[in-house]
């Protein structure tokens, strides 16, 4: 029997105790949480995960990368399921919410569902989705692109982490090979929707001072790896004249593409933006000319033209300075993707769930990127946005207040109950 629905509510309590249970491992200085995609920290973060879907008597289900699934059964087992959640993998020092609050947040709204005897017609699962952020391997929305089939074997060539160890190494440990990476592919037919709900990291929400943001569409990256390499050599000895450091000339690069960036994020009306995020150089001592400098660019954009624009312009810029300094570059491609946009039908939806409970809300496009990304391109998929104070997150400092994060629960709970039961 389908119950009506209209008044499950969530556990606060029970929300807030096992976000911070959550937040606890893997904490560093300052409040700081580091858990990175296949470190130990990581691995005890889905395995708490795993007691709590047990404990709530979900039906658990782990593919070979370790995305973890827990089921709740609907009046009809045979429906395809409802996927609710997010990651909690993190950065290096990053706050506790990021991806964490999509996931606990699932668990709870369908605890509330379980406890309080609701039956939707659709199955709900919880999913944890392994290594969203890119801050290892340089490779984002690992777990969740498997799943809808969307890992290339090219895209793996060049991705590793700063000790060298390479992701392709690690999944081959998994079982995952290149001539296997779409047999974690869900099959579209068993799944009805996906829904996530995750800080804003941005400032508009604050701004705005609306609790509640609902995503229209998610802002996508080109990344790549640029090497520039010149001569190390004595730095006492060898005239400026005579000079290959790729160190300066990797940091005319760092300039270059905030400069890029900055030119057509003004013409673009802010949708274009640049980061070189992480540099590696060699010898790196104070006493020679470096030789080797390696670092990383990140351009993101909600439009693809305007970042396919910044991309070139970049890579030009690249090949100049390599001429220019008699430096030697490599560009190694780590992820090329487009944005994409989210289901209008659940945009609709989750705006009418504000609307029924009277919360302002702001329609609003996605500048970091989500698991949702992913899943979108399997099935419809809708996101829902709480506010991070003063925008600040991948930082110690990332914070949403609780009222906001249990608000923000409540409607994700809603919107399950009505996309389970109703036809979208
Ligand atoms: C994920 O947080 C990203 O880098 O956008
Ligand atoms: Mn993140
Ligand atoms: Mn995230």
């Amino acid at each position: 029997m389908v119950l009506p629905t209209t008044a499950v509510t969530i556990n606060k309590r029970r929300l807030l105790r096992d976000l911070n249970a959550v937040s606890r491992i893997g904490i560093g200085d300052h409040g700081s949480v580091t858990r990175l995609v296949f470190s130990i920290k990581e691995l005890r973060g889905r395995q708490f995960l795993i007691h709590l879907m047990r404990q709530a008597g979900l039906q658990v289900h782990i593919d070979r990368i370790g995305n973890i699934f827990g089921r709740l059964d609907g009046s009809n087992p045979k429906a395809p399921a409802v996927l609710v959640g997010s990651h909690l993998d993190t950065v290096l020092h990053g706050g506790k919410f990021d991806g964490t609050m999509g996931v606990i947040g699932a668990l709870e709204a369908v605890r509330a569902l379980k406890e309080q005897k609701v039956m939707l017609r659709s199955p709900v699962e919880v999913v944890c989705f392994v290594g969203e952020e890119s801050s290892r391997f340089g490779y984002s929305t690992l777990g969740s692109s498997l799943v809808a089939g969307e890992v290339h074997g090219a895209d793996l060539s060049n991705a590793a982490d700063a000790q060298g160890t390479r992701l392709e190494d690690i999944l081959s440990s998994l079982g995952i090979y290149r001539s296997n990476l779409r047999s974690m592919r869900r099959d579209p037919a068993s799944v009805k929707a996906y829904l996530e709900l995750h800080i804003e990291q941005g400032p508009i929400l604050e701004a705005k001072k609306k609790p509640i943001g609902v995503v229209t569409s998610i802002a996508a990256p080109t990344r790549f790896r640029v090497v520039f390499t010149g001569q190390a050599d004595h730095s006492g000895t060898t005239p400026m004249e005579m000079r290959k450091d790729a160190l300066v000339a990797a940091s005319e690069l760092v300039v270059a593409v905030e400069k890029i960036s900055r030119r057509y994020s003004r013409m673009e009306k802010g949708r274009v933006v640049g980061t070189v995020g992480a540099m590696k150089i060699e010898p790196g001592v104070i006493n020679a000319i470096p030789g080797k400098a390696e670092l990383s660019v990140d351009i993101r954009s909600i439009t693809a033209s305007a970042k396919n624009r910044v991309v070139r312009l970049v890579q030009a810029k690249i090949r100049e300075i390599a001429r220019r300094r008699h430096v030697r570059i490599e560009i190694l491609p780590i992820r090329e993707e487009n944005p994409v946009p989210l289901d209008k039908r659940l945009v609709h939806l989750l705006k009418e769930c504000c609307e029924a409970k009277g919360i302002a809300y702001e329609v609003m496009p996605s500048g970091a990127g989500h698991d949702a990304m992913q899943m979108a391109k399997i099935t419809p998929s809708g996101m829902l946005f709480i506010p991070s104070r003063r925008g600040i997150s991948h930082s110690p400092l990332e914070w949403s207040d609780p009222e906001d994060i249990c608000l923000g629960t409540q409607l994700l709970l809603d919107s399950i109950v009505r996309v389970a039961n109703e036809k979208i």
